[in-house]
């Protein structure tokens, strides 16, 4: 504990990197550990209860020497997860969710573990396993049973390949360090414009945020360089936690020199000292070789002060691991998580331009986002423009999984078809797509001539391929499961309906649904995305409703009656989420649109 507050400090705002880095050194979060971090960091002990409740990977009770976390994705149920653990926990004799007798083992399920493209994966003890098949798994068990020292295991067991299948400008042509800050420094001298000059560029590019939403990256930027209030603070998501999306896993891993390129570029741009990378959890196998590029890039003059000789240009950037939150991607709730709480998303306005970490003027984008601003700087507006769609300039990088010969990383400009993509990765007989993950788009057969661009079809990057073996109404009831178990529970409407959502896909799924159900999931559905605080529970039901429209075949042959049977009231249930909300307005019951 006395390391991880000596390297971290005693500030509040480290409550979480030392509770995770404590717990890397004791296996889990003894009472006595916890109160002598609050003492130390000077925060309330119910302030680091509450932080160690809400982060799934952070442990109050003692862990197995072994930890195994099985990725439970629909991706790595399709390859069979569900037998892998089953095996696993008969030949270990230890439970889904305990630690065996002995405390040589735990096991769980997370989410997902961003190894799509190698289904199923796990974690052990932090580290990356893909492909896990029977004789992966037999393997895993004798070295468990065997108690060989994680060390010791064999080393390709942990080697994830990076399987680029279609590269573009991002992934063919690595730009040298510093070359791109090298380029927005000159841009800035040669018109005068200095910082402005930057952000015009980027502007120019029409570069829309990678990470899901697709907000305009210059104007962004812009709002921040125009607050009064110094730091700022350029924040980078890696947080990737949409199941299916692996693509940030790649940069973050191959091209780490050209993400800390585009935020020293923001940071540039505008006015930036501080820098953070909201590393998630599952990633943390990435952080020590980050750290080296890090320190690489201070020896050459590219972090720290006067980066590349520019007095006054001063910036560097720290890395925060998260700890298994879902809801942490969003850019509020990682703020709050960077200070070391709870990742509750935040109310705005304020927005985060404006009032970001510590209340300072924030920029949060996406890791892709940064690559690209880097490439603009480095090769212009017009370069950037000339590939992809009027609306969206530019290439996209797709992670590609599920019912495919070719899973993996294909980087496109904006415009490419889905049936491109479902070519080109070797997919047959597909029925379904599921692009953005769970919280973006189901596309059915008809659909697959549509294109791949904000106009159309938006997506963080996730692409996930069904043939026609698949079932899709145990797809969704799959993703209900995940928004249930990743709501935050902040706001009524999402913890409720989330919770609901899920209840009734399993009554279904039971044969004990009727008609009346369907209808509530999309009066629920509607409700959710109108009532929820953020883009979670505004999201939970759409693979819902996109299957229900594609797919309600899948939903109808399983429903048990005909008969009206309410499994609750659900306008009483949220009864008390308009009491918390002061809101009794038509919007806030069911079925009265305002
Ligand atoms: C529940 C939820 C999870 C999210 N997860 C991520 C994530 O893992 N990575 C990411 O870049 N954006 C994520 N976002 C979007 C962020 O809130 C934000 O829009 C994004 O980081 C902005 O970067 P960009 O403009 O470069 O896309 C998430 C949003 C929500 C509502
Ligand atoms: S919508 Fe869901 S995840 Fe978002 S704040 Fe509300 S409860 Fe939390």
């Amino acid at each position: 504990m006395h390391e991880a507050v000596d390297a971290w400090g005693r500030a509040p705002t480290q409550l979480l990197q030392v509770l995770r880095e404590t717990q890397e050194s004791l296996g889990y979060l003894p009472p006595g550990a916890l109160e002598r971090i609050s003492a130390a960091l000077g925060v309330s002990i119910a302030r680091v209860r509450g932080v160690v409740a809400f982060y799934s990977f952070l442990y109050a009770e003692p862990q197995g020497d072994y930890r195994l976390l099985f990725s439970d994705n629909v991706t790595d149920r399709m390859r069979g997860s569900a037998d892998r653990l089953r095996e696993m926990s008969q030949r270990l004799w230890v439970e889904p969710g305990k630690v065996s007798e002995d405390g040589l083992v735990s096991l769980g399920r997370t989410s997902s573990v961003g190894l799509d493209d190698h289904a199923p994966g796990l974690l052990v003890n932090g580290r990356p396993v893909g492909d896990v098949d029977a004789a992966r798994a037999t393997l895993l068990g004798d070295l468990i049973l065997g108690r060989v020292p994680i060390a010791e295991w064999p080393p390709e067991l942990f080697a994830v390949a990076d399987q680029v299948r279609r590269a573009d400008v991002m992934l063919t042509d690595p730009i040298r360090p510093g070359e791109a800050i090298r380029a927005a420094l000159a841009r800035g001298e040669a018109d005068g414009a200095g910082r402005q000059a930057t952000l015009e560029e980027i502007k120019s590019a029409r570069l829309l945020g990678r990470g899901g939403a697709g907000f305009t990256t210059g104007v962004k930027w812009e709002s921040c360089s125009r607050q009064p209030v110094t730091p700022r603070v350029v924040v980078c998501n890696a947080d990737e936690g949409e199941p299916g999306t692996f693509k940030d896993r790649l940069l973050l891993g191959r091209y780490a020199d050209l993400v800390f390129e585009g935020m020293t570029v923001a940071a540039w741009g505008i006015g930036a000292s501080l820098g953070f990378v909201y590393l998630r959890g599952e990633y943390r196998y990435l952080l020590d070789a980050l750290r080296d590029t890090l320190e690489r890039r201070r020896r050459e003059g590219l972090l720290g002060k006067a980066i590349c000789g520019r007095e006054g240009f001063d910036f560097d950037v720290q890395i925060h691991v998260g700890a298994g939150s879902y809801v942490c991607g969003e850019a509020s709730a990682l703020v709050e998580s960077l200070e070391g709480k709870r990742g509750i998303p935040r109310n705005r306005p304020p927005r985060l331009a404006e009032k970001g970490y510590l209340g300072l003027p924030t920029i949060v984008n996406n890791v892709e986002s940064y690559c690209a601003a880097a490439l603009i700087v480095l090769r212009g507006a017009d370069e950037f423009r000339s590939r992809g769609t009027s609306r969206s300039s530019g290439t996209k990088l797709l992670s590609v999984s599920g019912d495919c010969a070719r899973p993996g990383i294909y980087e496109y400009p904006f415009g490419v078809t889905v049936r491109q993509v479902l070519e080109d990765s070797g997919a047959a007989g597909t029925i379904a797509v599921q692009a953005g993950g769970p919280s973006g788009t189901c596309l059915g057969q008809d659909e697959f001539d549509r294109r791949i661009a904000f106009e159309d079809i938006e997506t963080g990057g996730a692409f996930i391929v069904f043939d026609g073996s698949r079932d899709m109404f145990e797809v969704a009831r799959h993703f209900a499961h995940f928004f249930a178990e990743e709501s935050c529970g902040f706001c009524t409407p999402c913890r409720v309906g989330t919770s609901l959502l899920r209840n009734l896909m399993d009554k279904i799924r039971d044969g004990k649904g009727s008609q009346h159900d369907l209808n509530t999931i999309e009066e629920l559905g509607r409700l959710l995305g109108k009532a929820s605080h953020c883009g979670l529970g505004e999201s939970a039901s759409k693979p819902l409703l996109g299957t229900l429209r594609r797919f309600r075949p899948a939903y109808e042959r399983r429903l048990g009656s005909s008969a009206v049977e309410p499994a609750f009231d659900l306008d009483g249930a949220l009864a008390r989420a308009r009491r918390m909300t002061g809101r009794d307005d038509p919007g806030a019951h069911l079925g009265e649109s305002p």
